[in-house]
């Protein structure tokens, strides 16, 4: 990676590229940030994005394309069946991955889709570090249910474990003892894991749940939509890894996996997805679903031009100068909030920076959606819209009872190379302006709550005027500034 020193010794994350498309941006004034607010529901997936100045929902799908990844898109081979393009998808998958089999899906929960419906009957369970939102749906639906078996550092907000994703093997062990391994179609290692605040897993850690798996003649899965990050992270964190080449580690990832799927909206820097496979008939009890539910074995629901830039993106993944920026700008912004005392997840991960809403609003209650309380407050002193990744992005149990998250963390994710660092200290300024008037903050309550992944278009209110009072508090401190 670029060794590049400061001459006054300070730290700054260094961007590695250069900027030549922009989009420009809008910031509403802070009444009008409150109203659209509203008029969203208090959830920041219903806002819209001309309404928001700093995007940081998600990282899926909007990080900045390289040159050569929109140059590739124009080369692409529009066909229905037997594309050009297909084929060197599948060719780059298997030169990254080793793996002989590809199957296109056209996002991530699409190839998880295919993947538990291919395997999940009801009573099953799949181990996993931890969940994630669309994961757990696909699983559950079909009558199976999810064990998380993460180790304890990585539910502590704050501690100095390096890979804080890592699966607790004794844990494991007991699990799979105790239900018996008939009963674990797969075990699903999660790179990057995205609810805990995008933290890695160690290489060691993942060759020994796959010796585990080996042991007991069960599949092990990876879900690698983070891969990118936790490369980096092992790369950076792993002392035996330190002299290995980005591609080598992917290598030695990928040959203890039996089936490899992702989000292309993340790893690959495009939109799209897929499943790499090491066996002909794993394949073969999958394949059948593609046409069903995606598109023909050769695009699988992927747009040609898509797929190009995802071939680009994929052997871009294995530049150190490419994937280290997320990482760099995150752990920038992280650290920088920890140094002005706001609680955040600490060691930074990858994804984006994640805020501690339990410790942020310590005086609302759980039930009050304190993550979502401050993706609302958020958005109304600056407008940045965040993720909340609490208690709202839970299912209720089964008796209709709050399932309350371990972690109440709004994630403010950081696109790749869409932001410069001002703009992440104007985040960093709002971040602080707010934790400084955090008593104005209250919570929220549902008006409207959909059965299933509630978090996407659920509406709700503010309990309590505060939202007014957190408007007046910025015009008396603000000024005439948006
Ligand atoms: N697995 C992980 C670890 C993810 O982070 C995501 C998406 C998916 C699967 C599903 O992929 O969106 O292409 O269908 N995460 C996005 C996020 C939505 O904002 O973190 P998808």
């Amino acid at each position: 990676m670029a060794n590049v020193k400061f001459h006054g010794g300070k730290a700054l994350p260094l961007e590695m590229h250069k900027v030549r498309i922009v989009q420009k941006l809008f910031l509403p004034p802070v009444e009008e940030r409150k109203r659209l607010m509203n008029e969203a529901g208090n959830n920041t997936f219903l806002l819209q994005n001309r309404d928001v100045f700093m995007d940081m929902l998600t990282d899926s799908g909007v990080n900045a394309m390289s040159d050569l990844q929109q140059s590739a898109m124009l080369r692409a081979d529009d066909a229905y069946a037997g594309s050009e393009t297909y084929n060197r998808l599948k060719a780059k998958v298997r030169e990254l991955f080793g793996m002989e089999w590809f199957l296109p899906a056209h996002q991530g929960r699409a190839a998880e889709n295919v993947l538990a419906t291919a395997y999940c009957k009801p009573g099953d369970v799949v181990p996993m570090n931890f969940h994630f939102t669309t994961t757990k749906a696909h699983i559950t639906r079909l009558g199976a249910r999810v064990e998380e078996l993460i180790c304890k550092e990585g539910l502590e907000p704050m501690n100095d474990c390096p890979f804080k994703g890592n699966f607790d093997i004794p844990r494991l062990e007991a699990l799979i003892q105790e239900v018996g391994a008939a009963h674990i179609p797969f075990v699903r290692i999660e790179a990057g894991t995205n609810l805990v605040g995008g933290q890695p897993l160690s290489l060691e850690n993942m060759r020994q749940v796959a010796a585990v798996c080996k042991k007991h003649g069960i599949k092990l899965v990876l879900d690698a939509s983070l891969l990118q990050d936790n490369l980096w992270f092992i790369k950076q964190r792993e002392a035996a890894c330190k002299d290995m080449s980005i591609r080598e580690i992917t290598r030695e990832i990928a040959s203890l996996m039996d089936i490899i799927y992702f989000s292309a909206r993340k790893l690959g820097f495009a939109r799209g997805g897929g499943i790499a496979i090491r066996d002909q008939a794993d394949e073969l009890r999958m394949k059948e679903l593609i046409p069903l539910y995606e598109g023909f074995l050769t695009y699988g629901g992927m747009s040609v031009r898509e797929m190009e830039a995802i071939v680009v993106g994929l052997d871009e993944t294995m530049d150190e100068d490419v994937i280290s920026q997320g990482p760099q700008f995150i752990a920038y912004m992280a650290n920088e909030l920890h140094r002005r005392g706001i609680p955040v997840v600490l060691p930074a991960g990858g994804l984006g920076c994640h805020l501690n809403a339990s410790l942020f609003l310590d005086h609302v209650p759980q039930s009050q959606y304190p993550a979502g309380a401050l993706a609302a407050a958020l958005y109304i002193a600056g407008g940045v819209r965040g993720m909340e990744r609490g208690t709202l992005s839970e299912q209720r149990n089964e008796d209709g009872s709050e399932r309350f998250a371990e972690l109440e963390l709004l994630r403010l994710a950081l696109p790749r190379r869409v932001y410069t660092l001002s703009q992440v200290e104007y985040a960093i300024d709002r971040v602080q302006w707010l934790y400084e008037n955090r008593r104005l903050v209250g919570g929220l309550r549902f008006v409207e709550e959909p059965s299933v992944l509630r978090f996407f278009f659920g509406r709700l209110e503010p309990v309590g005027d505060w939202q007014d009072k957190l408007v007046a508090k910025f015009r008396a401190d603000f000024g005439d500034s948006l």
